[in-house]
């Protein structure tokens, strides 16, 4: 319980801070949206590698099971807003969001399992 408490007060900190991180040498890969098989979209705040040391951690606390933890995790996350793909009008209601198509999604607005999507493509 109190591990569980400690992991929402780090994501909290985490949301706040609102840090897009990966190494720079971490070049995501992005799918238009229309490859994207896990709707809806979800445009996320934080986003790390599932395998971030620190994000693993979380992950492994609050107890979501990750399909691949090669694949990014975001926190913070909530449904896109508008409608997806070509000459549509998609669009993160915070701006400083980033869309992210993915394969689990929890009820802590943490996702698992995200590949990086053009919500206009
Ligand atoms: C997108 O377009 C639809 C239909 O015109 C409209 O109802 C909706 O409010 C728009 N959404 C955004 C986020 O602009």
């Amino acid at each position: 319980m109190f591990s569980k408490l400690f992991a929402l007060v780090a994501l909290n900190v985490a949301v706040t801070n609102g840090a897009l991180i990966h190494r720079q040498d971490d070049t995501p890969v992005t799918i238009p949206s229309t490859s994207c098989e896990f709707l809806p979209i979800d445009c996320c705040s934080t986003i790390t590698r599932a395998n971030n040391p620190t994000t693993s951690v979380v992950l492994a606390t609050l107890g979501i099971a990750v399909k691949d933890p090669t694949l990014y995790a975001g926190i913070g996350c909530e449904p896109v807003q508008g409608t997806i793909g070509p000459g549509g009008n998609a669009t993160c209601l915070n701006e400083n969001f980033h869309p992210l198509c993915c394969g689990t999604k929890t009820s802590f607005k943490i996702d698992a399992d995200c590949t990086f999507v053009d919500i206009n493509a």
